[in-house]
């Protein structure tokens, strides 16, 4: 495994963190990741050198459960060797029904989630806190004071921002600066190569300001691994989904990831991994991870230990400019206008 600093922090991650957001997740009638699944995982991160966990205190059903089982398996762990971070910001139910304060990102639902998060971890600081998205019905300096005081106790090494606009995290920034409190130094947007000009103002605040990005759904919930086939030339939406994979039972998924776009990306990902003798997924990733404007560490979500391997292999793959730009220019057509859906 390779290491490098996140962005501007002092911290060492390893090129690829672990997402978690399927532990303990019920989809209909499948539960995505069981206990053992997801203790199977975390050890195969641990062997595989991967010492950054991406979780958020909403994950599982109940929310809490993904934190829980692992907060289970760093018991046996020293925590010191693992960078962890979790989020604030959507509803937080439990077993119940969320009231009026339990989400968003006042005082009161942050101080409260905190407590929780750290508790269900079993640690007494988190490396990363992101806020999960922006919360218009909070004053943002609000939330900056009640992050920083987060920082000042120790509770909290650094500030993470995840998917927003460009302009509330511009704002975000300029309060933090104009008030002296702890700016994000690190974001967590959708980001992957056929995903780009939606965020594309972001990512230009992130490279300017120094921030480092952690890409989530960098495979497109597992479409650039090539395992989706296409059924129909007139239809992007068509595909054969393999059993039990994610096209197979989450209705977001056709809507969010399979696009003309994505077939365009995905041809040129499948051609480049030809060539480079290795598989769409870990060029897929390889292609974040080279990123030269920001530090970025994709954040990975593979749900068997298999798929763990396979995306690993992203870390010791070279990838030429030519095959770099390829792939990035895959999302336009001939005239250079953005392939639709
Ligand atoms: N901040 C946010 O709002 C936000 C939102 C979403 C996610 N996240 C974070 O980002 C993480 C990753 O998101 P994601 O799960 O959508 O990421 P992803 O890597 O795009 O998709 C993961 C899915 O791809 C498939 N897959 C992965 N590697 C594979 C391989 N080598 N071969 C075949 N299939 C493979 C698996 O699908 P199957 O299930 O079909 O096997 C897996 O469930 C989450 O766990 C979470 O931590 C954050």
């Amino acid at each position: 495994m390779d290491y490098r600093t996140l962005g501007a922090t002092g911290t060492k991650v390893s090129d690829l963190c672990f997402g978690t957001w399927r532990f303990g997740k019920r989809t209909g009638d499948t539960l995505e990741t069981d206990e053992e699944e997801a203790h199977d995982l975390l050890d195969a991160c641990w062997e595989h050198g991967i010492n950054f966990i991406d979780t958020a205190n909403v994950y599982g059903n109940p929310n809490g459960t993904a934190e829980e089982w692992i907060g289970d398996w760093l018991a046996d762990h020293d925590r010191e060797d693992f960078v962890l971070a979790s989020k604030v910001y959507f509803p937080f139910d439990g077993w119940g029904d969320p009231g009026p304060n339990d989400s968003g990102l006042g005082r009161k639902h942050v101080r409260a989630q905190i407590e929780g998060t750290l508790d269900r971890l079993g640690t007494d600081y988190l490396d990363l806190y992101y806020i999960h998205r922006f919360d218009e019905g909070t004053p943002v300096t609000e939330t900056l004071d009640t992050l920083d005081t987060l920082v000042d106790k120790g509770k909290v090494n650094y500030l993470g921002a995840s998917t927003m606009a460009a302009w509330q995290l511009t704002k975000a920034l300029w309060k933090s600066d104009v008030e002296d409190y702890e700016r994000f130094s690190v974001t967590q947007p959708l980001f992957h190569a056929a995903y780009y000009e939606d965020v594309a103002e972001y990512l230009d605040v992130c490279a300017d300001q120094d921030l480092a990005v952690c890409p989530y759904s960098p495979l497109a919930g597992g479409f650039l691994t090539g395992k989706y086939e296409r059924l129909d030339p007139g239809d992007p939406q068509a595909v054969e989904a393999p059993d039990g994979s994610r096209g197979g039972f989450d209705e977001q998924f056709t809507e969010y990831y399979l696009s003309e776009r994505g077939w365009s990306v995905l041809d040129t990902v499948r051609e480049v991994a030809d060539e480079a003798e290795a598989t769409p997924a870990q060029v897929a990733l390889r292609w974040l991870i080279d990123q030269q404007e920001f530090t970025c560490v994709p954040i990975v979500g593979a749900r068997t230990t298999d798929q763990l391997d396979d995306n690993v292999g992203a870390v010791d793959l070279s990838l030429s400019r030519d095959q770099h730009d390829r792939i990035t220019e895959a999302r336009y057509d001939e005239s250079g206008q953005v392939i639709g859906h």
